[in-house]
């Protein structure tokens, strides 16, 4: 399936060319893979939702002021006067705003000279990031001692898409070859977008990025004295196995071939419509929607739907995404997702990008046992924000987990909503944005080579990026482009664990599991035996 993805690249050009005849290639090489290529509908792994109207991209008064202008924000129709000495709390004066200008026929497509290569942020002590951040400190942590070197980096030219290179505040890319669908658009587009929050603040740097689903760099490739050349790639995910450097992944900004719209707008319009269907309401089922021949686990899960024999109270169905595509993804929407009061989450070929909008929808989680991590999931914590899963016990497990959270709806609804806390909060587009910025500022650190901007590398601004775009691609853009620097400075970097801080949350982890196995057990020796007072009243309704 790898091999697939990168084969099956989007485009055919080698550099980046933010010219008219790469769009279209795009939109034409896009809507070929869509037609001609059962590729696309198997590769595709998650589920999605489709939101009606423009109500979801509105944005609060109160947000814009207290936050950093991630999203745009009407600019108010007059300007603040002058401040009184009095107020103690004086208003903000009007905000400058930046939005894109593309070129009409006779002007030509450049990047502009407006946008603010350095801005002061508040001179104010930063709150500190969410605890996960301190996972950048051990992502790094392979090359701490003997830092980065030019021969590690070009190493892995041949593995990586792109490299992607911070000179002086500007970004540049260089790129190598074709990624999947717009993966490569929008990972390029959410750095560009952090140049803009916090122009001047980037180090100079250079990285190499690859799109693939699962990592590259196995450890067991690099052990004795070879444990000094290890490359660093960054990726949309890691593994235990695996030195790859995680990175937030493209759905952030947007996914148009499955009409993901960017996380910001997502968020809010499933929170919205969460909020609408009460418990009570909600189906006492756990439910699953999506593509399950991405992995072994998934054709798994679907012997746990309902069945003659025995109801294992999993209700999963197959996303037919040529179906959807050709009826404009009107069956994919997300009242399908908040409608039960469980919600599975399992990977697919590698992570999924799913787990964010599962979290999401305030519905217990069940979380099946991942392999592999993006930037925020290690941060989750078993009964706190899900309840776990193993994939060898799938059916009985969640079983178990949708007969306990119906004995015991207040303790499931509060395990539900400290998930949907959990992503809406510490996954909010803010951290997005400032973990980029930490992972970078601390990688860039361990260069110990000048940066330089390669010969055929190009200035990506937003303009460059979004203007020859139209259709879905382009509005995606739009929404999540940042109109103007952050005033608040990035959450402050917490230290990195110490090793018994890192053993002790392992175990903490390890130890609520074993509980729920446990008391899982028990139920199923009573449920053998018949003689648990759940099952018989199940067993006779
Ligand atoms: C601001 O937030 C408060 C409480 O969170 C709410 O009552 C108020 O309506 C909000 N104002 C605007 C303009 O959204
Ligand atoms: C194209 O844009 C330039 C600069 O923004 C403007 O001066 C010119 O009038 C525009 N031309 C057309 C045909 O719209
Ligand atoms: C699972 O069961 C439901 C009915 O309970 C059915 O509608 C659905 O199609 C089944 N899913 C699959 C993948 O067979």
């Amino acid at each position: 399936m790898e091999e697939e993805s990168s084969s099956r690249g989007c485009y055919g050009g080698k550099a980046w060319r933010p010219v008219k005849t790469w769009a279209s290639a795009t939109v034409f090489v896009l809507f070929t893979v869509v037609l001609l290529s059962g590729v696309f509908i198997s590769w595709i792994d998650i589920p999605t939702f489709t939101f009606p109207g423009a109500s979801i991209f509105k944005t609060t008064a109160n947000e814009s002021s207290a936050q950093p202008s991630l999203k745009k924000t009407e600019s108010p129709k007059t300007e603040f006067p002058p401040e009184s000495p009095k107020t103690e709390f004086p208003p903000e004066p009007a905000k400058k705003e930046f939005p894109i200008n593309c070129p009409n026929a006779t002007t030509k497509q450049t990047c502009p000279l407006d946008y603010p290569l350095k801005h002061e942020t508040k001179n104010i002590d930063a709150e500190v990031c969410p605890e996960y951040f301190r996972w950048i400190h051990e992502d790094l942590r392979p090359w701490k001692a003997a830092g980065i070197t030019r021969e590690m980096l070009e190493g892995i030219k041949s593995t990586a898409h792109f490299r992607i290179v911070v000179h002086k505040g500007k970004v540049y890319l260089d790129k190598f070859r074709p990624a999947y669908q717009t993966r490569e658009e929008f990972t390029f587009w959410g750095i560009a977008q952090l140049a803009r929050l916090y122009p001047g603040k980037l180090p100079d740097l250079e990285l190499m990025f690859q799109c693939e689903d699962r990592p590259a760099i196995k450890k067991e490739d690099y052990k004795g004295s070879k444990g000094t050349k290890i490359p660093p790639l960054f990726h949309y995910c890691g593994h235990h196995t695996a030195f790859d450097i995680p990175f937030p992944d493209w759905s952030f900004w947007g996914w148009p071939e499955v009409n993901i719209k960017p996380w910001e707008s997502t968020l809010s319009a499933i929170e919205e419509k969460a909020q609408m269907i009460s418990w009570n309401d909600r189906e006492p089922y756990a439910y699953w929607k999506g593509n399950p021949t991405t992995s072994r686990g998934r054709g798994e899960l679907l012997k746990c739907n309902d069945s003659k024999e025995i109801d294992w109270k999993a209700r999963v169905y197959n996303q037919d995404w040529g179906r959807e595509m050709a009826e404009g993804f009107k069956h994919s929407n997300l009242e399908d997702q908040c409608t039960h009061r469980y919600n599975i989450y399992i990977e697919g070929i590698a992570w999924s990008v799913s787990q964010k909008y599962v979290l999401a929808c305030d519905a217990m989680t069940l979380r099946v046992k991942p392999d592999y991590y993006d930037i925020y999931s290690r941060g989750l914590i078993p009964m706190d924000h899900y309840w776990p899963i193993r994939p060898h016990k799938m059916c009985r497990d969640i079983k178990y987990a949708v007969e306990w959270g119906d004995e015991h709806p207040a303790q499931a609804q509060a395990i539900g909503e400290n998930g949907q806390r959990y992503v809406a909060e510490s996954a909010k587009m803010k951290y997005v944005y400032d973990y980029m910025f930490h992972l970078l500022s601390e990688y860039a650190k361990l260069l110990k080579f000048e940066t330089k901007v390669p010969p055929g590398a190009v200035e990506m601004c937003s303009e460059a990026m979004a203007c020859p775009f139209r259709g879905s691609i382009r509005k995606f853009m739009d929404d999540s482009l940042v109109m103007s620097p952050s005033d608040v400075p990035p959450c402050s970097l917490p230290p990195p664990y110490k090793p018994d801080e890192l053993k002790a949350l392992q175990e903490r982890k390890e130890k609520v599991t074993r509980g729920v196995e446990m008391k899982e057990a028990r139920y199923w020796r009573d449920f053998k035996r018949g003689t648990s007072s759940w099952w018989s009243r199940i067993f006779h309704h």
